[in-house]
């Protein structure tokens, strides 16, 4: 298979976390004994943006000159890695509060490997890059603080006293 770039691999990673992000939303969305919580609304639009990031990056990559196929190989990796820590962190767990912490670091690392692909991509100038980056940088960090408020609101809904099980 083609050797990738810096570039196009981190490009494979980010396309990687867009696709493991999915099965995160539907992973978290399956601890809500109630379909019709808020936060569920949020989990939902949260994978559709996970999903136009996956299309984005994957038009991206088939940009790229006889490298689509290895990307893709490669983002499929990183998608199992990320899909394999969420099954170990969020194992036996019952909880939407475990579920929104887990994709609080989740969405924490999105924004840091977008941040990557953007500054790898100052000194390469590819347009399309810069494009995809901006756009799913805004995106990446309000998907972090919409984990963040979730964890939050959850929380002020805990009774500290209760015994964990
Ligand atoms: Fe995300």
């Amino acid at each position: 298979m083609a050797e990738l770039t810096k570039l196009e691999s981190k490009i494979a990673e980010v396309l990687g976390l867009a696709m493991a992000s999915q099965e995160a939303a539907d992973t978290v969305r399956d601890l809500f004994d109630d379909d019709g919580h808020e936060l569920v609304d949020v989990l939902k639009t949260m994978r559709q943006e996970a999903r136009e990031t996956q299309k984005r990056c994957t038009a991206v990559a088939g940009t790229f000159d006889r490298k689509k196929t290895a990307i893709l190989a490669a983002a499929k990796e990183t998608k199992a890695e990320a899909v394999d820590m969420m099954d170990t962190y969020l194992e036996g767990e019952e909880d939407p509060l475990d579920g929104f912490e887990f994709l609080t670091m989740a969405e924490a690392g999105e924004v840091g490997h977008w941040l990557v692909v953007s500054k790898l991509n100052q000194k390469a100038g590819n347009a399309e890059v810069t494009a995809l980056a901006d756009w799913a940088l805004e995106v990446q960090q309000r998907h972090f603080q919409q984990a963040l408020d979730a964890s939050v609101l959850l929380a002020g809904e805990e009774d500290p006293e209760e015994i964990e099980d």
